[in-house]
């Protein structure tokens, strides 16, 4: 069953254990076609997205992140930017900063279908950018960007602090 939109918003959460169970062929397809669904300045899609599953790849990017629980999970997509054909576009701005915003907006497309298809992820955005480009094989021009380990979720997370939306919502009128 495929949870609504809302439904899928509220009950998203960080997922770091996971069952054994792989995760079909179509449900992957449909996680990574939803992460080429996301927004990109001028819709350039300055992004690569890379499926690890073997054991052994997955171990080496779970110690390139120092983070044991990334190689549990059946599935780690590896999100990465293509900053230079940003750059062609739209120079430094491009490079800098849409090449970023552009994976992390696909990014979260993976982290929300996962979800709305009952399964969990999470962002993993700390690790060696030099060793994951070694473990990709990436050229010098593509920037790792997020670590995306998937699975059935092990758990169910416990409730998160947010600030309170009078905090951080200002209406300027
Ligand atoms: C840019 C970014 C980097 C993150 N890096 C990590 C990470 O390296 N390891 C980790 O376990 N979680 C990481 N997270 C997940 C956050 O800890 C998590 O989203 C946050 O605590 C809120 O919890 P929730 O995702 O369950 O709502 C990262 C999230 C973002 C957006």
């Amino acid at each position: 069953m495929v949870k609504n939109f809302f439904e899928t918003i509220e009950s998203r959460r960080s997922v770091r254990k996971f069952k054994s169970d792989s995760i079909s062929d179509e449900m992957l397809q449909k996680i990574i076609a939803a992460g080429c669904l996301a927004p990109s300045a001028g819709n350039v899609q300055p992004w690569k997205f890379y499926i690890i599953r073997q054991q052994e790849n997955k171990e080496l990017l779970a110690r390139a992140a120092g983070q044991s629980f990334v190689a549990q999970a059946p599935v780690v997509v590896v999100v990465v930017a293509e900053p230079e054909e940003a750059a062609a576009k739209y120079g430094d701005r491009g490079r800098e900063l849409y090449s970023i915003q552009d994976t992390a907006a696909a990014a979260e497309n993976i982290l929300l279908s996962a979800c709305a298809l009952g399964l969990g992820g999470c962002w993993v955005g700390a690790f060696s950018e030099e060793a994951v480009s070694r473990i990709l094989n990436l050229s010098p021009a593509q920037r790792p960007v997020v670590i995306i380990p998937i699975g059935y979720p092990q758990y169910t997370p416990r409730t998160r602090n947010l600030k309170p939306q009078e905090e951080v919502v200002l209406f300027f009128d």
